[in-house]
């Protein structure tokens, strides 16, 4: 199991080799936890290992995203995409799906859809 910090100590991130990913799932945070994130860790990383992708695919523990309202939540670098309030029936999916198979779950991504802007309050 992989308990590395995501940022290093100097603020940088861990620099990817082309084709390589990083799954973040919150285990350390409040409200994952208690969402079954642990557990979801633990499928994201035993997945990996069953289809031999661990050379090319990281699952990386953290802590709290700051989006605890929807909890769980994984990150999926370089894509820069967000998976949350999603189950761990889902994991094999994501797996399938978008580590192996390149593209993203769409019905299971949180973000980006939330970075479409919102209209500012009074206007
Ligand atoms: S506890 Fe997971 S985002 Fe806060």
């Amino acid at each position: 199991m992989d308990s590395e910090e995501s940022v290093r100590q100097d603020g940088t991130r861990p620099v990817l080799q082309p084709g390589h990913m990083i799954v973040y799932v919150d285990t350390g945070g409040t409200v994952c936890p208690k969402k079954s994130s642990k557990i979801i860790f633990e499928r994201f990383t035993a997945l990996i290992r069953e289809r031999h992708l661990s050379d090319r695919i990281r699952v990386i523990e953290r802590g709290c995203f700051g989006l605890c309202k929807i909890a769980p939540n994984a990150y999926i670098e370089p894509d820069e995409i967000w998976y949350s309030q999603f189950h761990l029936e889902d994991v094999d999916e994501i797996v399938e799906k978008h580590l192996i198979g390149g593209e993203p779950v769409l019905h299971l991504i949180e973000y980006p859809k939330r970075r479409v802007p919102r209209k500012k309050r009074g206007a």
